[in-house]
């Protein structure tokens, strides 16, 4: 551990969450003596060494505590750090390869540190690589490595794990321990563009099966579309918990994008309106904004998601933040098209509840043009009972169609001309009108490319 590495420490304004936290991190072996106050609350100190450790993000995604860089202690001091007196993956792997192979030279040991890969996140209990052409296990000099069994991939993967997690888990290292918060490494593959179902083929596991092999079916098509509950039930699902919201996926059939975090933010920080009225998701994933609106406290939620293993992590998810309990959210494991059928079928079941769609979210990459028709005739079958309902279109936009504002009067050019088509205005008593309210840039997604929000009002008036 290099000197000068600096932890992490909680202040905690609600001072009935102390304990809870130091039980959480002592669990980890993370926890550090002793609490002490501070002006702005109490104060638990902890081993972790970045503010962006999965533990440190989901202990201060909880309302009234906040993470920061601890002064004081130096963790060259702190118990649990590795035996290889390491900070890093090059450093621990330097140490691994001196003590395991120590017969292999500096020039093949450099050009191996040169070749490994460094880019990861962490999403319980699997360790992703970044995919990189040149940073990778897959290139010729690791693959020269493993054969020639100059390293043990499996004894080499297993202590890079414990190196990951936190506090080091040395006492562990040699050990394939379930109870360990990572135990699986992978690759991360690029989503191929052109899947509509956002699945992220490809991905490669290193260390631990991502899904029992003992499922597979020879049909793959059966897996990935129509799985039983035995092989949904048979795969790693990783948990990430962001805003203080668990959400859980499988990393093999499902993405999760991790930088959605500021617009499930935004969702939480704003539309007040949300509380007590119903929300309809054209393209759900596992949640990640059905669960900010039912957080908001949306009285009704329609999420419609065509891939079922998403479709299973939203429900995982449901169970896991007690949205469950409340049996207000209809999850349709169909195409989005079926939505306004669905609604009027439920309308009909329900013939006392007065539909109050007020958003409607369309978070489908690279366009999600194909929601736009459903969600005005979602609109116009609500009719008038709320004059304002906000339409949430997610899209990857040009920087320059962002900047001279083509972008959004295009979009609202469209929606009026889609409006028209499926209700010329002599036919309908009620008028839409489509107005630009905010866009919102969410993260760049290719050089000059954002992914984007792009809220949209449409106006219901008689
Ligand atoms: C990008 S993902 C997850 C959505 C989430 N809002 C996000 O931005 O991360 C979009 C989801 O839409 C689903 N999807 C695509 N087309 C759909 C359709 N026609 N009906 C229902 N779901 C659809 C995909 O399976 C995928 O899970």
């Amino acid at each position: 551990m290099e000197k000068g590495i600096m932890p992490v420490e909680f202040v905690v304004s609600d001072t009935t969450l102390v304990k809870a936290i130091k039980v959480k991190l002592e669990n980890n072996g993370l926890f550090i003596k002793p609490i002490y106050s501070a002006k702005d609350g109490k104060v638990v100190k902890s081993s972790i060494k970045d503010l962006n450790h999965p533990l440190a993000l989901e202990i201060s995604s909880i309302a009234g505590i906040k993470a920061r860089i601890h002064r004081d202690i130096d963790l060259e001091n702190l118990a649990g750090h590795s035996k290889y007196q390491c900070n890093t993956i090059t450093e621990f792997t330097k140490g691994f390869l001196r003590e395991h192979a120590p017969t292999i030279d500096e020039i093949f040991l450099s050009r191996l540190l040169d070749h490994l890969p460094l880019k990861y996140t962490i999403y319980p209990p699997v360790v992703l690589f970044n995919n990189s052409t040149v940073r990778t296990f897959n290139h010729p000099i690791w693959q020269k490595a493993f054969q020639l069994k100059f390293v043990d991939p499996k004894e080499y993967f297993n202590e890079l794990l414990c190196f990951l997690s936190p506090g080091n888990q040395i006492e562990n290292r040699s050990h394939y321990s379930k109870d360990r918060l990572l135990t699986h490494l992978a690759v991360n593959n690029p989503i191929t563009e052109t899947d509509v179902l956002r699945r992220p083929f490809n991905i490669q596991p290193l260390y631990g099966n991502l899904i029992d092999e003992g499922v597979l079916s020879d049909d793959d098509n059966i897996l990935w579309e129509n799985p039983s509950q035995e092989q949904l039930n048979s795969s790693i699902w990783c948990k990430v918990i962001q805003n203080g919201v668990t959400q859980i996926w499988s990393p093999v059939f499902t993405m999760f994008s991790r930088g959605n975090i500021k617009e499930k933010k935004r969702i939480l920080a704003t539309f007040p309106d949300v509380c007590n009225n119903d929300v309809v998701d054209l393209y759900a994933g596992i949640g990640y904004f059905t669960f900010s609106y039912l957080t908001k406290g949306a009285r009704t939620l329609f999420a419609f998601e065509l891939n079922p293993w998403s479709v299973e992590g939203l429900k995982r998810g449901l169970k896991a933040n007690g949205f469950d309990r409340a049996g207000n959210c209809y999850v349709y494991q169909e195409s989005n098209e079926m939505c306004v059928q669905r609604v009027t079928e439920f309308l009909t079941q329900n013939p006392e509840f007065q539909l109050r769609i007020r958003h409607i979210n369309l978070g489908l990459l690279p366009s999600s043009r194909q929601g736009w028709p459903l969600a005005i005739r979602l609109v116009r079958l609500q009719g008038k009972s709320l004059k304002r309902v906000t339409m949430h279109i997610h899209e990857n936009v040009h920087i320059k169609a962002i900047e001279d504002g083509s972008f959004e009067e295009d979009v609202i050019v469209e929606l009026d001309t889609i409006d028209k088509s499926i209700m010329p205005s002599n036919h309908s008593d009620i008028k839409l009108k489509f107005v630009n309210s905010k866009l919102e840039r969410i993260k760049t997604f290719a050089p000059d490319i954002w992914h984007i929000c792009f809220d949209v009002d449409v106006i219901v008036s008689t």
